[in-house]
């Protein structure tokens, strides 16, 4: 049957060729008039085979003959046929019923072979037959791409995307076309191909060429092979473990936004694909309409379109016959496939002819249509890459202009993109420049415009949020005045105006967040925390030390250890005065002194105490247990504040201490060692005072209403003016940055407030959220405070980091010395006690010896012992009441009585 095919096939053709011009011109004019009863105006049959997707074939093939009829005379009317997959006998009895009916032109199935046979027959009736598979014969309509030209497209992605290593995976033999033309257009230039055949044993299992890919190495993947097999191989590509974001893919087949694609969505896996029709478009949404599919674009992007590429082709095939029966006159004619030589289509070849040389642009699915010998030519392949969102064109390749990338930015997140608006989105940026460091003017050589001619902490931070969210932005200078609302009037300024004009979308400076602002316009949320502080000068090194030795003690000290030094002095001279042991004989030689003498004078007290006080020796010494109590009391005192001041001498000595003009808020309120402050004249510091309740606040906002001339344009000016006598306040953040610089200057006390610094942004703007999670994101991976530390402590700091620690010492406090006084108090007050009481008991035994009354020894003794200018006690005074008594004349009892009363 096949032999006698062939023969009659080339019997046929020698017709074709050699007697056309005759033999075809006769047949014409001879059936014209037998043929009559075949009307013109009939409708023209045309006949669909189909062995797969059957159903959806038939309604394409309808609806695509419904669109054709709109604009055609003479209708076309649709046969439809049902083969088996592959069985080529069933269908070329199909064939021959179709054309003993009478068909204009046959719409093929899609088996290679089952295609072959069809075409050898519809060829020798010159019945045009339409095939929509990728094969190269060159007998059938085929509207596909012609494989070299698929190799093209795909060499361009391959170069574009620089791959000089990679697996070429294909099917089965028909797919090395595709590697031979790429082969012919690398030529010479090193390119690693390994070739692979993943269907070798055609049971479906590819699992071994997989895993031999696996251990290959390599990572890029060129993948050919026939929409059947595609997801099958896909699936056990996955299920290798091959389809993971180390491997990227070509899939070159043309039907992969048929697949489902669902599952590798996720795999992060690199995979791009060509289409060769969008089913985003208004004829393919009518089709699925027409199917009962309610599928939105939306969903489209997953993949799974149910309509392949070989149903759009045949519907453009459908278009392209219309288009000719505009032109040509069709008839239907039965004709019989048995019949060798008569029937054959009148007209037949010269229908295809024309065929061949037509443009069709309108109503296809593939863009517009012309050959190029038998080669279809005039699509556009989409180049398209699948994302978590789904599918995405990214380009697209054609004849002329070869391949163009038109890639959106994607950002890092994998699912954040679903519906990522920040990217493409261009903002207008405000600035104050200069203001270091949050923006100032690139120092350079050359002119530099637009972004790079800025840097700065804003500068950055825009920056690092630019790349999170994927805008671009415009950087402009938006002055010194930042803004304020005024509610009375209803109006903004600076900055603010800007945004709400939108003339700017954000602004990004030591931007204050409050609620004035707020009223008019959107914060982001605080990217730096502060609050106002005071600059000062550094505390100075003290210029006259000369009393430098008197520091080691506070001055209550020093006056309670005078205090001290008189009254244990008086100590010792009345309880000399009081205590007889103390009464000496002044000349040892003599054995009976007429007069005894005291050593304790005031003069003598006090020359005592002070060589004890300087832990030195005096001569003296105390023999009465109450003055020499007092004297140890004192020698132990002196000790402990003898160490006390050499030792904190010593550290007064090695490390001088700086005078501190002000320590804090109060010093300031209290303008101590006269100090006046100022702050910047229109902003949030101003702001704070003159808002605020707290009584101090409130004062500092009178001083600063009543001397405007304290008030500064910039915090730059204010920082210049800082002196012994003039303090600043202003923002932590600005503080720390010149303390860094300016080593004379130095932050005083804590901060007054808390507040922090925002991006400003319109009223209720769409991004707001983007950019807060974003600088949430930015301060948990620490980059704020990494951008701080740079530019703070690193641009241009770095000189006065030592030296800055304060020295602790201080000097010594009453707290600090109070028990050694008690010590010394208690002492000697019990010594005093002691001293009065035994001088009582003198006064006793006296009056005892001389049988003088106690009041009159009492008188006596007191009177004597007031009688400051006296130190010497004549003992033979006939003045005395003791040479009135009895006992008043035994000259050795005095010497007894002075023995007695000494114990
Ligand atoms: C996929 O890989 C190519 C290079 O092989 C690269 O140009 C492209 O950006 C990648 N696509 C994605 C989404 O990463
Ligand atoms: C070979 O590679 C070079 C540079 O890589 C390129 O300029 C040239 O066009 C390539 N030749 C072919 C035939 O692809
Ligand atoms: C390829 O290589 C051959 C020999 O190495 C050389 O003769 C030929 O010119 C080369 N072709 C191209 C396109 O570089
Ligand atoms: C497509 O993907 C989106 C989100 O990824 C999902 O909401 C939608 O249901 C999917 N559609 C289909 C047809 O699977
Ligand atoms: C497209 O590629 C061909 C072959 O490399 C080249 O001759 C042609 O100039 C290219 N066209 C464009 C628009 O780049
Ligand atoms: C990005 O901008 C270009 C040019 O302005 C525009 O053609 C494109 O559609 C935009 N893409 C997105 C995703 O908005
Ligand atoms: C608002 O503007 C009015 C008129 O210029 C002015 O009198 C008032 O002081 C302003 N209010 C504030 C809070 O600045
Ligand atoms: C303030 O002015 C704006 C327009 O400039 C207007 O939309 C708004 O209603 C005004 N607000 C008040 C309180 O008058």
């Amino acid at each position: 049957m096949f032999i006698k095919q062939n023969i009659y096939l080339v019997l046929i053709f020698l017709s074709k060729q050699f007697w056309f011009s005759t033999a075809q011109y006769e047949k014409w004019s001879n059936k014209e008039y037998e043929n009559d009863k075949y009307s013109f105006s009939k409708p023209i049959q045309i006949g669909l085979i189909t062995d797969q997707y059957s159903e959806e074939m038939g309604i394409i093939f309808e609806h695509a003959i419904e669109v054709a009829n709109g604009e055609l005379k003479i209708p076309l009317e649709a046969t439809k046929e049902e083969v088996n997959y592959g069985d080529s006998f069933q269908a070329y009895g199909i064939l021959c019923k179709l054309l003993q009916n009478g068909v204009g032109g046959i719409f093929g199935p899609s088996s290679k072979h089952t295609a072959r046979h069809l075409t050898t027959i519809c060829d020798a009736k010159d019945v045009p037959y339409f095939f929509s598979e990728m094969n190269e014969n060159p007998e059938a309509f085929n509207l596909y791409p012609h494989p070299m030209d698929f190799s093209k497209a795909l060499y361009f992605l391959l170069t574009t995307y620089k791959w000089s290593r990679f697996i070429f995976l294909y099917e089965s033999v028909e797919y090395l076309n595709i590697l031979n033309g790429l082969q012919s257009l690398y030529g010479n230039n090193s390119t690693t191909i390994t070739v692979l055949r993943y269907d070798i044993e055609m049971n479906n299992n590819y699992k071994s060429v997989l895993r031999r890919v696996k251990k290959s190495g390599d990572n890029c993947i060129v993948v050919t092979g026939s929409s059947d097999t595609m997801p099958e191989f896909l699936k056990q590509a996955q299920q290798v473990g091959i389809i993971n974001k180390d491997y990227k893919y070509i899939i070159a087949n043309l039907d992969f936004h048929a697949f489902d694609l669902e599952e590798y969505k996720y795999t992060e896996a690199n995979i791009t694909s060509f289409r060769l029709f969008s089913p985003e478009q208004k004829a393919v949404q009518e089709i699925l309409e027409k199917m009962g599919q309610k599928s939105s674009s939306e969903n489209l992007r997953n993949g799974s379109c149910p309509i392949t590429v070989s149903m759009a082709l045949t519907y453009d095939s459908v278009q392209l016959f219309a288009e000719t029966t505009k032109h040509l006159r069709v008839r239907n004619v039965p004709l019989n496939c048995s019949d060798r030589s008569e029937s054959v289509l009148d007209d037949g070849s010269t229908f295809k002819n024309y065929m061949r040389t037509l443009k069709l642009a309108k109503r296809t699915l593939t863009g517009p249509i012309y050959f190029d010998g038998n080669v279809r030519k005039g699509y556009a392949l989409d180049i398209i890459e699948l994302h978590p969102s789904g599918i995405m064109k990214i380009g697209t390749w054609n004849d002329y202009s070869n391949l163009t990338i038109q890639r959106v930015a994607q950002t890092n997140s994998v699912i954040d993109n679903v519906d990522n608006s920040l990217v493409n989105q261009t903002f207008t940026i405000l600035l104050n420049v200069p203001n270091e460091p949050y923006a100032s003017l690139v120092e350079s050589f050359e002119k530099l415009e637009g972004n790079s001619q800025y840097h700065g902490y804003g500068v950055d931070l825009i920056k690092e949020l630019a790349q999170k969210l994927g805008f671009n932005y415009v950087l402009k200078n938006g002055g010194n005045d930042y803004g304020s609302y005024n509610a009375t009037t209803n109006t903004t300024t600076g900055m603010l105006k800007e945004i709400i004009d939108k003339r700017a979308h954000l602004a990004i400076t030591d931007l204050t967040i409050t609620a004035a602002r707020q009223e008019v316009v959107d914060f982001s949320i605080p990217f730096m925390n502060l609050g106002i502080a005071i600059i000062h000068v550094e505390p100075q090194k003290e210029t006259q030390a000369y009393f430098k030795f008197m520091d080691p003690f506070s001055n209550g000290v020093w006056w309670l250890l005078g205090l001290s030094f008189l009254l244990v002095s008086f100590s010792f001279f009345i309880l000399g005065r009081l205590s007889p042991s103390e009464w000496d004989n002044p000349h040892p030689c003599i054995e009976e002194p007429t007069e005894l003498v005291n050593q304790f004078t005031i003069g003598n007290s006090l020359w005592f105490t002070t060589g004890a006080l300087l832990q030195q020796g005096s001569e003296m010494e105390p023999k009465a247990i109450s003055t020499r109590t007092v004297a140890s009391i004192w020698w132990f005192f002196t000790l402990l504040m003898v160490s006390s001041y050499t030792a904190n001498l010593a550290a007064f000595l090695t490390i001088e201490k700086p005078t501190i003009l002000i320590n804090s808020i109060d010093d300031l309120v209290e303008h101590k060692h006269g100090v006046v402050y100022g702050a910047k004249k229109m902003g949030s510091t101003r702001e704070f005072f003159e808002k605020s309740e707290d009584s101090r606040y409130k004062k500092m906002n009178k001083f600063m209403n009543e001397h405007p001339e304290y008030l500064t344009e910039t915090n730059m000016d204010g920082v210049k003016r800082v002196s012994m006598t003039y303090a600043f306040l202003m923002e932590s953040t600005s503080i720390e940055y010149h303390t860094m610089r300016m080593c004379n200057l130095s932050k005083i006390g804590n901060t007054l407030d808390e507040k922090g610094y925002g991006i400003a942004m319109r009223k209720n703007w769409e991004f707001r959220d983007k950019f807060n999670n974003a600088l949430l994101e930015l301060q948990e991976q620490g980059t704020l405070e990494k951008m701080k530390n740079k530019w703070w402590n690193e641009m241009g700091a770095g000189i006065c980091t030592s030296g800055k620690q304060r020295s602790e010492e201080t000097e010594l406090q009453m707290k600090n010395l109070i028990g050694i006084y008690i010590v010394l108090g208690v002492g000697s007050g019990l010594a005093f006690v002691y001293g009065i009481v035994s001088w009582f008991f003198y006064i006793r035994t006296k009056a005892k010896h001389y049988h003088l009354s106690m009041k009159e020894v009492f008188l006596e003794e007191f009177k004597f012992a007031l009688d400051f200018n006296s130190h010497t006690r004549i003992l033979k005074n006939t003045a005395s009441i003791y040479s009135r008594g009895r006992n008043s004349l035994p000259t050795d009892s005095s010497k007894e009585e002075q023995k007695s009363l000494q114990h």
